[in-house]
């Protein structure tokens, strides 16, 4: 009996949950001397730190991230959660015991990647047993039907309750489908993830989200039912994580919200301008980017803060989504083309040299070949840098799923490779007016096939790919551009003495 408990113990890859529930426990019992939210634990070091100290064996984990840099930002806390609970990250995902897939649900597209990576899930957890979760927003969509419909799953999670990740892993086992749970409470308020470490991908350019949830209620637009109303994180915890990245070396601040411009801290009512003049004032964030800003809400003040102050890089993300009014107006978008063109006018006049960039759908339900004439001409008329357009696809509890998807599949491809073609002869003639120029570039990596070979953002967003004579990653330095595409610009690094100084 003594020996076959052992051996169970010694083939069962769930040990992991009962070295779970002790590490939960000293979880809680640190909770006590560590309250509310530790601006210095978002450092590596101390993650690393973490692990060493724990005599616990560690789980291996994989998390696959669909969807926004929110999605993407949720995966950096989720990581950090496992590993604050002594988890390693596994190299591969066959080598995973516990599998969490963060979801996307804007479009039946972003969906059913979920469906195809289960089947492939299925085939590793029927090898080595491993724990399934999802998690995002199409576990948020879907709440039990999705469990019904996969039993491959073990739990599902939505957005506003990854605090409650530890205590969830430790209540269930794949072996029992008894012990399968649904969480996706909606929360009204803003929720820290408390003492949660950030385990982020980069290690010079953040994450922060400032926001979460939308109440647009755009007609298309299943995020409202993915994410919630909206709600704010007070701008003491936003300022505080902003300090810790820039104690630790970081330069760009991306700042993070599905409707950012309606910012207002909950407890001084402080607005999103207010919010990125504080922000401009951390002494060592070089760059600051927002995300997303929405046409009806982006101000002529919003537009005046990022022309004085420096650090608010010039690019602006202000998608469009059609060149039609008529269409805004079914989209229930809440402006006319007249004052997005108007508002565009404005921002060009303050920064004349900003980069633009936009979404776009076509096939909207009744849209007329004159409707997507107007989209084209609008695009010829803002001259985006970079544009992300989609074919309509229509999402479930959305005002828009109730009309018939009425322009065919053939018509929206049409419109789509000419909305494409037209941005891409664009943005080569915005590209090739770089040729010669000298670009500030913040090296983001190197290339995996050529040594002496990097890649890099520039204040615009756009990506530089360039020669370098010694490692810069994570660095600012100077790309003289030789050539350009109309994705990239390529060039090489002007050599000065700070950059390769040996
Ligand atoms: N909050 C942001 C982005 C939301 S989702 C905003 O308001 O702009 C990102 C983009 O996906 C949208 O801007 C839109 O262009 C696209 N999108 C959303 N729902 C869609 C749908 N049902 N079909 C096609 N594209 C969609
Ligand atoms: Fe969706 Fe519209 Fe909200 Fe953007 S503003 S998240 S498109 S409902
Ligand atoms: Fe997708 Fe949810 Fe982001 S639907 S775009 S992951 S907010």
């Amino acid at each position: 009996m003594e020996v076959a408990s052992a051996l169970f113990f010694i083939v069962d890859p769930f040990r992991w949950k009962t070295e779970l529930k002790a590490q939960l426990k000293r979880r809680m019992l640190a909770a006590e001397v560590n309250i509310g939210y530790s601006t210095d634990l978002t450092e590596h070091a101390n993650i690393k730190m973490t692990k060493q100290k724990t005599s616990i064996p560690s789980f291996r984990y994989f998390i696959h991230t669909f969807g926004c840099q929110m999605n993407e930002n949720d995966s950096e806390r989720l990581a950090g959660i496992l590993e604050g609970m002594g988890a390693v990250k596994a190299a591969v995902l066959e080598e995973s015991t516990l599998i969490l897939i963060n979801t996307c649900a804007v479009r039946q597209k972003s969906e059913e990647k979920l469906y195809s990576l289960l089947g492939r899930l299925d085939r590793i957890k029927r090898k080595n047993g491993a724990l399934i979760g999802v998690l995002g927003c199409v576990a948020q969509l879907y709440r039990d039907n999705l469990i019904e419909k996969k039993p491959t799953i073990d739990f599902v999670m939505g957005p506003d309750n990854y605090g409650d990740l530890p205590d969830t892993l430790a209540g269930i086992s794949s072996h029992d489908p008894q012990s399968k749970r649904v969480i996706t409470r909606f929360s009204r308020e803003w929720h820290e993830i408390a003492d949660s470490l950030i385990l982020r991908e980069s290690s010079f350019s953040a994450y922060v989200t400032i926001m979460e949830g939308c109440d647009n209620f755009c007609s298309y637009c299943v995020v409202p039912f993915t994410r919630g109303r909206e709600k704010f994180r007070p701008i003491r915890n936003i300022l505080a994580e902003i300090q810790s990245l820039a104690k630790n070396n970081y330069r760009e601040v991306l700042l993070l919200g599905q409707n950012v411009n309606s910012y207002k801290d909950p407890e001084s009512g402080i607005s999103f301008v207010d919010l990125l003049k504080t922000v401009n004032s951390v002494e060592e964030i070089d760059w600051i980017r927002f995300i997303t800003s929405h046409p009806k809400n982006f101000s002529p003040e919003i537009a005046q803060t990022m022309a004085a102050n420096r650090k608010i890089c010039r690019q602006l993300h202000l998608p469009v989504q059609s060149g039609s009014s008529d269409i805004l107006a079914r989209m229930k978008r809440q402006y006319t083309r007249d004052e997005y063109l108007e508002n565009i006018a404005f921002i060009k006049v303050l920064m004349p040299d900003i980069a633009l960039s936009a979404d776009i759908i076509v096939g909207y339900p009744g849209e007329t070949e004159k409707d997507h004439k107007e989209t084209l001409s609008l695009l010829e008329e803002v001259r985006y840098t970079n544009i992300f357009s989609f074919r309509y696809s229509p999402r479930p509890r959305s005002a828009a799923a109730g009309e018939e998807d009425s322009v065919p599949l053939e018509v929206k491809r049409q419109r789509l490779i000419e909305v494409q073609a037209l941005q891409k002869d664009i943005q080569l003639s915005i590209n090739r007016t770089f040729i010669g120029k000298n670009i500030k570039t913040l090296c983001t990596g190197k290339s995996k096939k050529d040594t002496g070979r990097y890649t890099g953002r520039s204040e615009g967003y756009q990506v530089i790919n360039f020669d370098a004579g010694c490692d810069v990653v994570g660095q600012f330095v100077q790309v003289e551009i030789t050539s350009c595409g109309p994705y990239s610009l390529r060039g090489r690094m002007v050599e000065s003495k700070d950059a390769c100084p040996h």
